[in-house]
């Protein structure tokens, strides 16, 4: 068996990790940033790019330690490329670079997305990695992006519905923010509404209709946020347990909905969940229970794999290790690269 340093710095999180060509996760090390970012109810980039400088060389150091591994035992060093924040990518990826020529170990591009869904397939407990069913559709859902994709075998993806406006987190973090409640806003909100009525406001769903063929499945989350922000402001002394639970509840239905629509549709039965939103406590129960009643089989990834780490880039190498579909040195950050 084989083993990959991976590394990932997309955002606000400067991590990285040794992942075994099984799936097993030897080490999964990360230098979070919120705790500076929340003063500013987000990401800041430039401040992101030069945490990332700080923490990189410990965080790789830290990930080999743990997983009682030399660099010379990795048989590729695997980087995210994209998407992400420009500055921050190229912090990782001059990291990956460096390591890759100085012990002359192969590198591998990793795309972002395709690590969060990889996050299904990997576990530090062996017993635990589940092994991807195929054909598969997946819900992703994070920051910055919110897509249905379906992938036929593995390394196949193609997007069937993604977001117009706002991604479902970026819409957590903007209603979080107006209402004052923190940063990020999803794990607050998801807390927050466990004490709150979700029925007590009936926030109206976003009837979608593309015509882009390739976008039947797509979303829409900006005119909830207006809507959530607006009623807020109307009704400032509603509960914000009452309000968030209410807003998570239009979601988290709307998320389910199209997810099992596409899955007919589709005739897919094996579904997953990927991206810092599949963390969401009440998304992860309705989906569960909503594949059950469709005789769907269902898997969403460990908490501690939802939200960027440095295992899930290394999960989504394995595959390109495997076919010897290596970078070169002269590999560039794509910040808008899709699925
Ligand atoms: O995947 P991720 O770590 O970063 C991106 O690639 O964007 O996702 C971060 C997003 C944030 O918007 C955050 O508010 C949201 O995921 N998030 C959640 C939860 N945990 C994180 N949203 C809803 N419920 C959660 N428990
Ligand atoms: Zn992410």
């Amino acid at each position: 068996m084989k083993y990959i340093l991976a590394i990932e710095t997309s955002c606000d999180e400067t991590a990285a990790a040794v992942v075994r060509t099984d799936g097993l996760v030897l080490s999964n090390i990360i230098s979070s940033q919120i705790d500076t970012h929340k003063d500013y109810g987000g990401v800041i980039p430039e401040i992101a790019s030069r945490m990332h400088v700080e923490a990189i060389n410990i965080v790789i150091e830290q990930a080999l330690q743990k997983a009682n591994k030399e660099i010379k035992e990795m048989s590729a060093i695997a980087v995210t490329y994209g998407p992400g924040l420009l500055g921050c990518l190229m912090i990782g990826i001059q990291a990956a670079k460096t390591l890759s020529y100085l012990y002359d170990i192969p590198l591998i591009a990793v795309n972002h997305m395709k690590g969060h869904i990889a996050g299904n397939f990997i576990h530090e407990d062996e017993s635990k990695i589940h092994q991807a069913q195929y054909p598969l559709l997946c819900l992703v859902v994070s920051g910055g992006h919110s897509q249905i994709v379906i992938a036929e075998k593995e390394n196949h993806y193609h997007t069937i519905g993604r977001t117009i406006d706002d991604a479902a987190g970026e819409a957590y973090d903007k209603v979080a923010r107006l209402l004052e409640l923190g940063y990020p806003g999803g794990p607050i909100i998801d807390k927050l509404s466990e004490k709150g009525d979700e029925n007590k406001i009936e926030f109206t769903k976003a009837v979608f209709k593309d015509k882009d063929p390739e976008n039947e499945f797509g979303f829409s989350f900006s005119g909830l946020k207006t809507a959530v922000i607006n009623y807020y402001r109307k009704h400032p002394d509603e509960k914000k347990e009452d309000v968030a639970a209410s807003f998570q509840k239009t979601v988290v239905d709307t998320l389910v909905e199209k997810t099992i629509a596409a899955a007919k549709k589709h005739k897919i039965n094996n579904i997953y969940m990927a991206g810092g939103v599949s963390a969401n406590k009440s998304l992860r129960k309705n989906l569960e229970n909503a594949c059950k009643e469709n005789g769907f089989n269902f898997s969403c990834p460990d908490f501690k794999y939802c939200t960027d780490n440095g295992a899930i880039i290394g999960g989504a190498a394995i595959d390109k290790l495997k076919r010897k579909d290596f970078a070169k040195l002269d590999l560039k950050a794509e910040p808008g690269l899709k699925l």
